[in-house]
């Protein structure tokens, strides 16, 4: 998919790239981003909202991947930005995105956090809780500012992947709730609030989502909820932010659908149901995360030691695992991976791919058909552009890899992998303890 494709050495190739010479540049374990791949998705968000004729906003969802050369991308093919952190926001300041396309989330944001977003002049906040709206009302009046926000809410509708569970009341750390009356009483306490200026409402129903019915059902929440905050209180949502969630392919089986077709779901439900309560048609955002970047992504590690249980499990240990990619580890998640250096060859085994971090449970792919592995062998795992470099740590102190974006045969390093220097960069030995060393 993408530009990747195997060359005339029976080596993946992607952008351009041998990533057999990649590896010997740059190193491995390595992540590889396919820049026009995730160029691509973008303007799959943006062409379709185009086609709907509403306004909108494809707000990048930078938990995903966030790195100042992303931010670049995304402020390149036109996308808002969503940011949960000072360290995501800074990240996308320093990058020079521009603030007012700046959307900050997150259920615990703190005053230094919204003071550092208001001093920026972020285009909007997602308010999360009944502190949260006080405390930024309280801090923008000391600036003298007043600030666009959306609610976020819980529509009730819960994604479990493959299927919706409608429920009155969802039991959730985030947003105010529809069923009990707390996201109507935040509209009202935030109506007599003069520091801040009501855009609409958001909502997000969870991640790597296949169908478009849960969307639906969120839009028809949020357009009932808009119709009686307008004919309750008066007050009329210019924005509907429908939050993330689109699927990707890591392995056969999953079964996502083109982004269009999500997109067109969510403007079709938003059309029908606010031309029905004859309500202008609102500004529809969305935050889009791994749909952009997850399958633009191949993490590249070298093959090290083996271990044959004869009968049993064959495992084949590469040079990174739940430090660079935790994701197996934590939510049993599966990936597709080749042997790039010799992809043509036919495979020959069952194998357990290890990770190197002292865990029994890092096992990054589980019965994986590989030709017959040899040291020094290279290993691309799959669609590993979404919460792989963004989830990665240090456990073990182990280093972060590097990244770097390919295009048209030219790699650029985005992130430098960390140094030993980088691991005890932070470390301070108290002078009581250095006399003893
Ligand atoms: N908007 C909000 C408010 C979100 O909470 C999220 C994801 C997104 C947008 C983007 O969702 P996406 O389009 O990427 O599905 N670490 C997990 C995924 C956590 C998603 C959290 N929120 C994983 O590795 O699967």
């Amino acid at each position: 998919h993408g530009t990747s494709k195997i060359n005339a050495e029976g080596h993946l190739e992607i952008g351009g790239v041998d990533v057999a010479d990649l590896a010997k540049e740059y190193g491995t374990p390595l992540y590889i981003v396919d820049e026009a791949l995730v160029r691509q998705r973008a303007n799959e968000y943006v062409s379709a909202f185009e086609a709907s004729g509403l306004k909108f906003q494809v707000a990048y969802a930078s938990k995903a991947f966030s790195v100042m050369a992303m931010c670049a991308i995304a402020e390149q093919e036109g996308l808002s930005l969503d940011v949960v952190s000072d360290g995501e926001l800074y990240t996308a300041l320093q990058a020079g995105f521009p603030a007012g396309r700046i959307h900050f989330h997150g259920n615990n944001k703190t005053p230094d956090e919204i003071n550092m977003a208001l001093d920026a002049n972020i285009g909007c906040f997602v308010v999360d809780n009944f502190v949260e709206l006080h405390m930024l009302n309280a801090l923008a009046a000391d600036k003298g500012k007043k600030v666009k926000i959306l609610f976020r809410i819980t529509p009730g509708v819960e994604a479990h992947t493959h299927e919706y569970i409608s429920t009155g009341q969802q039991d959730s750390k985030f947003g105010f709730d529809l069923g009990n009356g707390a996201a109507k009483q935040a509209i009202e306490e935030a109506l007599k609030l003069s520091n801040i200026e009501i855009l609409g409402v958001h909502s997000h129903i969870g991640s790597q989502i296949f169908e478009v019915d849960g969307f639906r059902m969120a839009v028809d929440k949020v357009a009932a909820f808009a119709v009686q905050i307008r004919e309750e209180l008066g007050h009329t949502f210019q924005v509907i932010n429908l939050g993330g969630g689109f699927g990707i392919r890591y392995v056969e089986g999953d079964t996502p659908l083109p982004v269009a077709q999500y997109v067109a779901a969510i403007t079709d439900a938003i059309i029908s149901n606010f031309s029905a309560a004859n309500f202008p048609l609102p500004e529809i955002w969305v935050e889009p995360g791994r749909s952009i970047v997850g399958d633009a992504g191949t993490t590249l590690y070298t093959v090290g030691t083996m271990k044959e249980i004869p009968g049993v499990r064959k495992y084949i240990a590469v040079d990174g695992g739940m430090m660079d990619n935790p994701r197996p580890a934590l939510y049993q998640s599966r990936y597709e991976a080749i042997l790039a250096n010799r992809a043509n060859e036919a495979n020959a085994e069952t194998v357990t791919i290890a990770g190197k971090a002292c865990e029994s449970g890092d096992k990054l792919i589980i019965d994986l058909e590989l030709p017959k592995a040899e040291t020094g062998d290279l290993l691309a795992v799959f669609c590993t552009g979404a919460y792989n470099y963004a989830m990665a740590s240090n456990y073990n102190r182990f280093r972060r890899p590097a990244v770097v974006f390919v295009k048209d045969g030219q790699s650029d390093l985005v992130v430098q992998r960390e140094s030993l220097e980088n691991i005890v960069g932070n470390d301070v030995i108290p002078a009581r303890l250095r006399k003893s060393l």
